[in-house]
């Protein structure tokens, strides 16, 4: 149990006889202990901490000193310094045994520890030794995990901030000004987010913003999309099942919400969420605990609930689809990302943006759009919204020019099939292929192309689905194959 490491202490006292006995009472451990400073101003004190950071693990302190600065108000001053630093305190006050609420007030400034018991030799020692020494010993641990701790976080801390680097909102619209005004407000509070927007038009990317500007940022971020999962699996999917609740269960199966604990749920296409599994997710929001199947007691857990749609769930509620209960819990607050046709101003920069990306990933030079050629961007009908803009930049930097022209911009467009579809024609322009390619490959742009397609006319997954004649899995195993999320 003895740290390989020396401790350092820095002692502020401002008694000589007391600082005699402090040392007195660590002399049998100095191989452990150290008293590296004694000082017996708060304000010094403080100088000194901030100046060596590192030379210091502990701090034991009188509580009061002479010179303004002391107690309460010094420890807190010491914690701001580093957290991490632990507190002993030593007082004659604390010889009042049953003084609860003078403890309760130095716990609740920062400090670590504070001695209680006297000692049988008053003038040698200033508290039992042994106990000094352990509370020493415990209080250095826990400098040593809470470092630990905070290396770990600040870790994870910045690669919040290289996510949030590379997942930026981009826009200057006042719609988008709005949006980021109401990210920093839905991350300051823990309420329930309901995210409402057509296709692509940037809800996963908003839910992502809002839980890692959050408190919750350190936990999981768990997306899970309800129309993906069948009917049948979704409940043990959300909350999990135990080892032989079932004949199948050869395993315990954590569910989506014990994943997120602590963290943030983003329940996405929450339309699709079948009634039974409604009920289940009210139980979670309104109890905070959860069933599991196979288990009696129900689970604690504290999740942060973001979802989306592309449903007016309004309307599914009035035809009896969606909980009415359950839509009020869920939009606390309701935000809306508006479709990319609202906002024209914001295609320029979008697409300066997607095209930059692109083609840094593939090697190739940033061509130039022409003012026609932007113009014609900002007032293509974009059902596919930012999703769509931004394959279209992807299939630009394909056709390999350096300079994008109105002419090759409205192809690039038009090649959204959804413009030429009344014609019926556009899903392949034959001529767009530079040279033959395997049948295999064709076969893969037209199934995208037809996809996507579908996906832009349809007011959700689950629709466009149906309209291709796809189980939702199938669907969004096929929509994963072929790069369209
Ligand atoms: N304002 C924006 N700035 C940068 N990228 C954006 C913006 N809006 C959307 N995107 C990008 O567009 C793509 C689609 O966004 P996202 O998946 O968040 O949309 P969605 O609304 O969840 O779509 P769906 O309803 O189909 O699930 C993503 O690659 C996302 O990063
Ligand atoms: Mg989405």
């Amino acid at each position: 149990m003895f740290p390989e490491k020396v401790i350092n202490i820095l002692l502020i006292e401002d008694e000589e006889y007391d600082v005699r006995r402090v040392r007195n009472t660590i002399k049998p451990f100095s191989k452990t202990i150290n008293i590296r400073n004694v000082i017996s101003n708060g304000r010094l004190a403080l100088d000194a901490l901030a100046a060596e950071k590192d030379a210091f693990d502990i701090i034991i302190m009188d509580f009061q000193i002479a010179g303004g600065l002391m107690g309460e108000q010094l420890i807190r001053e010491i914690k701001k310094i580093d957290p991490t630093f632990q507190i002993i305190v030593i007082t004659k006050m604390t010889m009042n045994l049953a003084d609860y609420n003078f403890a309760n007030s130095l716990m609740m400034a920062g400090a670590f520890w504070y001695c209680t018991k006297y000692p049988g030799d008053i003038e040698e020692y200033i508290y039992q030794p042994t106990d000094f020494f352990l509370s020493i010993i415990n209080a250095y641990q826990k400098r040593v995990l809470e470092n630990e701790q905070s290396k770990a976080n600040s870790k994870i801390l910045r690669s919040i901030e290289e996510t949030l680097s590379q997942k930026p909102i981009i826009g200057n619209s006042p719609s988008i000004i709005t949006l980021r005004h109401q990210i920093e407000k839905c991350a300051e509070s823990d309420a329930s987010v309901l995210i409402s927007g057509y296709s692509g038009t940037g809800k996963e990317l908003v839910a992502v913003n809002i839980h890692n500007r959050s408190k919750r940022r350190l936990e999981n971020f768990v997306p899970i999309n309800c129309g993906s999962i069948p009917n049948e699996l979704i409940e043990s999917e959300l909350f999990g099942y135990e080892k032989g609740s079932f004949t199948g269960a050869t395993s315990a199966k954590l569910g989506l919400f014990e994943l997120a604990n602590h963290g943030t749920i983003f329940l996405d296409e929450i339309g699709e969420l079948p009634l039974n599994a409604q009920v289940k997710l009210l139980r979670v929001i309104q109890e905070g605990e959860l069933e599991k199947i196979g288990r009696r007691e129900p689970i604690k857990v504290d999740v942060r609930l973001i979802s989306a749609s592309n449903k007016n769930l309004e309307k599914e509620v009035e035809e009896k689809r969606f909980r009415e209960d359950l839509y009020y819990r869920l939009n606390v607050i309701p935000v809306f990302v508006s479709p990319l046709r609202d906002r024209p101003d914001d295609v320029p920069m979008l697409s300066e943006y997607f095209l930059g990306q692109f083609s840094v990933d593939m090697g190739r030079v940033k061509p130039v759009i022409t003012p026609e050629a932007m113009s014609v961007l900002q007032y293509a009908p974009w059902k596919g919204n930012v999703r769509e803009l931004k394959n279209v930049m992807q299939r630009l930097l394909f056709l390999d020019e350096k300079v994008i022209t109105k002419e090759l911009m409205q192809k690039a467009v038009g090649l959204q099939v959804g413009q030429q579809s009344s014609s019926g024609g556009g899903i392949l322009n034959l001529s767009e292929l530079q040279e033959p390619i395997v049948l295999r490959d064709l076969e893969r742009i037209v199934r995208q192309r037809y996809i996507e397609y579908i996906r832009s006319s349809s007011s959700s997954d689950a629709e466009a689905s149906k309209k291709l004649g796809l189980a939702p899995p199938n669907y969004h195993r096929m929509c994963k194959e072929l790069g369209i999320k």
